[in-house]
């Protein structure tokens, strides 16, 4: 049988709904493919970033581009855990700090800041050097903002010894997003310089000694802020247990500065109305960071804050060793644990490496004593965004 040449062409057009068919059937299976992707990497950072909460001050540094996927993704990880338990649809939306700046200012293009003061934060007869070094941002543009537990990078000026620009060292932020003059357009650190002997020289640490040696007036590389281990919960009731050695302490004074400092309170109307409890270890009393600010919340507010510190040069533990804040995790171990069994407790670990061991191994004791398995629960307030730890 002979076709005509328009039996042809309408034979042909006649295919064409099925391809089209095809075609929407073949899409409609990458976009599948895709929500499900979307959702497991939500769930996953809800677990891996569930430390704390953004806060209620807005923080409007963020591109729009990333507050836009983000929420995209509290959106589907909501629709998608809808069936799920009330428990875990509330970590999942709080969990995204969608709102918390991070890398505002990459490594490889730095900030330029200003140091507007650097001052001892050691007494007289101390050991080392440490220095409370403030940095002026406010020509900053994006702006530099950063919230309480977060860190930077400081780049130091001149080349490494193959000639390259040396790379960036981080610091915890001492102060909060206000800075210590409230304006806003500050950031404070606390830094110590590193020194060693090796073959019998006196070996300075390259960015330490380049921060402490620093002179209002002198501009310097910052990147960041990164982190977003070491937040506060946005809860008022929450309660802090803080354990920090030297200069770990630097989140911790920002964290206390906005619990207790009035006109932190006064600017971001965050009552903080729960318990604190900040363990602080240092070699000697000298060497105390911020103790009178300290000493002064803890007069001014007995109800919300207790301050123990582990001097480990002046003070022996039972064994006879130096006292280290491990030791006083294990006198304490009875209110420590009545603390971490309310969900609304956080802990906050930062300052040496060496330190971690310790704390693990008073923990785990002080666990048993309450009939506890550290090895178990500590996991289990990680997961749950209750466990923060930051050393190094
Ligand atoms: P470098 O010149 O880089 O020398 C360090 C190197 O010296 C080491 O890598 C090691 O190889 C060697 N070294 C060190 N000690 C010895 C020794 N005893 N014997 C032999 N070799 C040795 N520091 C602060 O002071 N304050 C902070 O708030 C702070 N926050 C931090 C937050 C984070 C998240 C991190 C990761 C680190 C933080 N640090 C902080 C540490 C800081 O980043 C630097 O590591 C520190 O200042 C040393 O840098 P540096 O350039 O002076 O030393
Ligand atoms: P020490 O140096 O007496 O052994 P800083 O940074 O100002 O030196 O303070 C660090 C504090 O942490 C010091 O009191 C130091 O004690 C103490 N420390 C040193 N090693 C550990 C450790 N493994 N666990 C807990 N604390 C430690």
């Amino acid at each position: 049988m002979a076709y005509s040449e328009t039996k042809v062409v309408l034979g042909g057009l006649a295919h064409i709904p099925i391809i089209i068919g095809f075609f929407y059937l073949i899409k409609r299976q990458y976009s599948l493919g895709a929500m499900l992707r979307t959702n497991k990497n939500a769930l996953s950072n809800t677990f891996a970033n569930a430390s704390a909460t953004p806060s209620k001050e807005s923080i409007q540094v963020n591109k729009a581009s990333n507050n836009k996927s983000a929420s995209k993704e509290v959106a589907n990880t909501k629709e998608i855990l809808s069936k799920t338990t009330g428990t875990v649809k509330k970590t999942v939306k709080k969990s995204l700090h969608s709102d918390v700046p991070v890398n505002t200012y990459k490594p490889k293009a730095p900030f330029t800041g200003t140091v507007t003061e650097n001052y001892s934060v050691l007494k007289d007869g101390a050991i080392g050097k440490v220095q409370h070094i403030t940095f002026d941002l406010s020509n900053a543009d994006p702006e530099f903002k950063y919230v309480e537990g977060q860190s930077c990078g400081i780049i130091p000026a001149g080349e490494d010894a193959k000639g390259k620009p040396h790379r960036p060292r981080l610091y915890s932020i001492a102060s909060t997003r206000f800075g210590d003059n409230f304006a806003g357009n500050t950031l404070s650190l606390c830094v110590r310089q590193l020194q060693y002997e090796k073959d019998g020289e006196t070996i300075n640490g390259v960015c330490s000694t380049y921060l402490c040696n620093l002179s209002p007036g002198d501009k310097v590389k910052i990147s960041g802020p990164v982190g977003k281990e070491m937040l506060l919960p946005e809860e008022e009731d929450s309660n802090i247990i803080m354990l920090a050695t030297g200069t770990g302490i630097a989140p911790m004074r920002a964290y206390l500065r906005r619990m207790f400092e009035p006109t932190e309170i006064e600017k971001t109307k965050w009552n903080f109305r729960g318990k604190a409890w900040l363990f602080m270890g240092a070699p000697k009393t000298a060497n105390l960071l911020y103790d009178s600010d300290f000493e002064h919340y803890k007069s001014k507010f007995p109800e919300n804050l207790r301050y123990t510190k582990a001097i480990s040069r002046e003070q022996n533990n039972s064994k006879g060793g130096r006292m280290y804040i491990q030791d006083r995790v294990l006198e304490n171990a009875e209110e420590i644990f009545n603390m971490i069994e309310n969900p609304k407790t956080h802990i906050y670990l930062c300052g040496l490496k060496g330190m971690e061991p310790g704390i693990d191994e008073a923990m785990t004791a002080a666990a048993a004593s309450k009939g506890l398995n550290w090895s178990e629960l500590r996991p289990q307030l990680r997961k749950a965004g209750r466990w923060h730890a930051e050393t190094y």
